[in-house]
């Protein structure tokens, strides 16, 4: 197994506009240590660089600068075939006209180790319980989206690669298949554990694969962490709001006689520092607020929602200009338009600077 270390990397891409070429900072002085035999989840908006960010660690892109090393070693001084890298597409990007077990078996043919392969094959199947055998023969228009991502895995996993690396490659399949492709990946990965970086959109996903998750804004990092700690301790407002669903509620107030105060909420004690008025986001998250009885502020009932699998109703409200967003026990019976009232637990508070968005308390 192998760490990965990544150093001050950046890597601008020319692109064309009306007014002539641009530089787009894909990746911006970007450090990073994922540890051997780590899986490390990628989350960030579209285009902020993830698959750049991949690239890279796989050395199919260079970087204008910095350096990447796999354990000791400078990539550049590892030549191409003793890398080791495995990488799993979002389309799967295997060869259209091979059947599925020579796309499996590609770089032990190459090796002349074609011998191996069976065993292999068996020892993927037998752990992921999917019935990779019976694909073998099926060139990768005869299978399904789901069949294709499972051959790509076991393709990127029978090279014996040190380093895995997947660009969301179960995002277009549907949710229920998505699960069970999960639930397989975590037990390959348990049997053969490789050193992976993983982008996903999807943040069920990252936490249960992950070990950490980094958070991802306009080429840079800007939070690595368990996800725990990235749901209830965020460094500012992007990874509040990017992090959690249903997403964090905020309120704008501002510092009065040491204590945050809002439009409707207020009253909590704050960092004794601030100065007076000034402007400070109050992050709360859904379960943060609480249905009180008839004390409490009160609040129009927009919509309800009931997630099932969660075991809560997600009640949207209105309280005079400000909403937000309450999750409730499901036995929880409230309608739209009903006024409820509600109370906000001063403990589950995060403040955000409201100029900068740093996490200030
Ligand atoms: N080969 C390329 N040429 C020009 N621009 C690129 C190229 N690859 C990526 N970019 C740009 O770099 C930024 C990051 O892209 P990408 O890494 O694909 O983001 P993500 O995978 O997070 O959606 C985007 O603005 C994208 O348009
Ligand atoms: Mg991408």
């Amino acid at each position: 197994m192998t760490a990965v270390t990544l150093q001050h990397i950046y890597k601008t891409f020319a692109q064309d506009t009306a007014s002539g070429q641009r530089g787009v900072a894909a990746i911006n002085d970007l450090s990073l240590k994922i540890a051997s035999g780590e899986v490390l989840a990628v989350l960030g908006p579209s285009g902020c660089g993830k698959s750049t960010l991949l690239r890279i660690i796989a050395g199919l892109t260079q970087p204008d600068r910095g350096e990447v090393f796999y354990d000791q070693d400078d990539l550049r001084d590892i030549p191409p075939e003793q890398r080791g890298v495995g990488m799993v597409f979002q389309d799967g990007a295997l060869i259209p006209h091979w059947i599925a077990e020579r796309n499996i078996g590609f770089f032990l043919f190459l090796r002349h180790r074609e011998d191996e392969l069976p065993e292999r094959i068996t020892r993927i199947s037998q752990i992921t319980g999917f019935g990779l055998e019976t694909l073998l023969e099926r060139r990768p228009g005869q299978l399904s989206g789901g069949e294709r991502q499972r051959v790509a895995v076991a393709r990127a996993l029978a090279r014996d690669p040190r380093v895995f690396l997947f660009d969301e490659p179960f995002s277009n399949l549907d949710a229920r298949l998505r699960a069970h492709a999960r639930v397989e990946l975590k037990r390959l990965l348990r049997e053969f554990p490789v050193t992976s970086v993983y982008v996903t959109h999807d943040q069920v996903e990252a936490v249960a694969l992950a070990h950490r998750v980094a958070v991802m804004r306009a080429g840079r990092i800007e939070q690595i962490d368990t996800y725990q700690a990235l749901y209830y301790n965020p460094i500012n407002l992007f990874v509040a709001t990017f992090i959690g669903t249903p997403t964090i509620n905020l309120f704008e107030g501002s510092v009065e006689d040491h204590r945050w105060q809002g439009m409707h909420f207020g009253g909590f004690p704050i960092r004794t520092d601030l100065p007076e008025h000034d402007k400070v986001i109050l992050g709360v998250r859904p379960e943060g607020i609480l249905l009180t009885g008839d004390e409490g502020v009160p609040a129009s009932v927009l919509s309800v929602m009931p997630y099932f699998p969660e075991r809560f109703n997600l009640i949207e409200v209105d309280g005079g200009g400000e909403q937000w967003h309450i999750t409730a026990p499901l036995e929880t019976v409230v309608t739209p338009g009903e006024t409820v009232h509600c109370a906000l637990d001063p403990e589950a508070a995060l403040y955000f600077d409201a100029r900068t968005g740093q996490r200030i308390g």
